[in-house]
């Protein structure tokens, strides 16, 4: 599938993580097995060395996820174009919906709420980036939710518009 091409993009940028990292440490590898717990491979060097040094990447992955938001937002906007005009079915709010979650997700990054207002030492002298620092840190509260929402919506989303275009199903016609 060309889908394969662009993989790398969403999938470094998931893979990378901070919510999942701490979820696969401490599942897969038990190191650490919790926070003070030590882990269960003696000596935790945390992400100094190579390979996980590269766990460093996610900030830069997160400028290629919002250029994905955006091209899933173009296509959401698209979804409601129909041969015969324009018209919502199904598939245009399932599109919409999988466009909330994922920009959710990628709005609530850690790295996102360091790069509105983690640089910035007096508040009150940068009044515009405080705000977004502190709605991008409400959403952040949420991070794990819209992790596990995107997880899923990407999927069946892709899987939907796959079942659309194989004739497997029809999209039902809202208005
Ligand atoms: Fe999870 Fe950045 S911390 S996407």
């Amino acid at each position: 599938s060309p889908a394969f091409l662009i993989l790398w993009g969403p999938g470094l940028f998931r893979l990378t993580c901070y919510y999942y990292r701490k979820a696969y440490y401490r599942s897969f590898w038990l190191a650490p097995a919790a926070c003070t717990v030590r882990g269960a491979h003696g000596s935790y060097s945390g992400e100094t060395r190579f390979p996980l040094i590269l766990q460093n990447l996610h900030r830069y992955a997160w400028y290629f996820a919002v250029i994905f938001i955006a091209l899933l937002t173009w296509d959401a906007i698209l979804a409601f174009r129909f041969p015969d005009g324009i018209h919502m079915g199904v598939g245009t709010v399932i599109m919409w919906i999988n466009v909330l979650f994922l920009a959710g997700y990628t709005f609530s990054c850690h790295s996102c709420r360091h790069l509105c207002g983690g640089s910035v030492n007096i508040f009150t002298k940068a009044p515009g980036r405080y705000g977004l620092w502190r709605f991008i840190t409400r959403l952040n509260e949420r991070h794990g939710l819209f992790a596990w929402l995107s997880l899923f919506s990407v999927g069946l989303t892709d899987l939907y518009i796959r079942l659309l275009s194989m004739g497997v199903i029809r999209d039902l016609r809202i208005f």
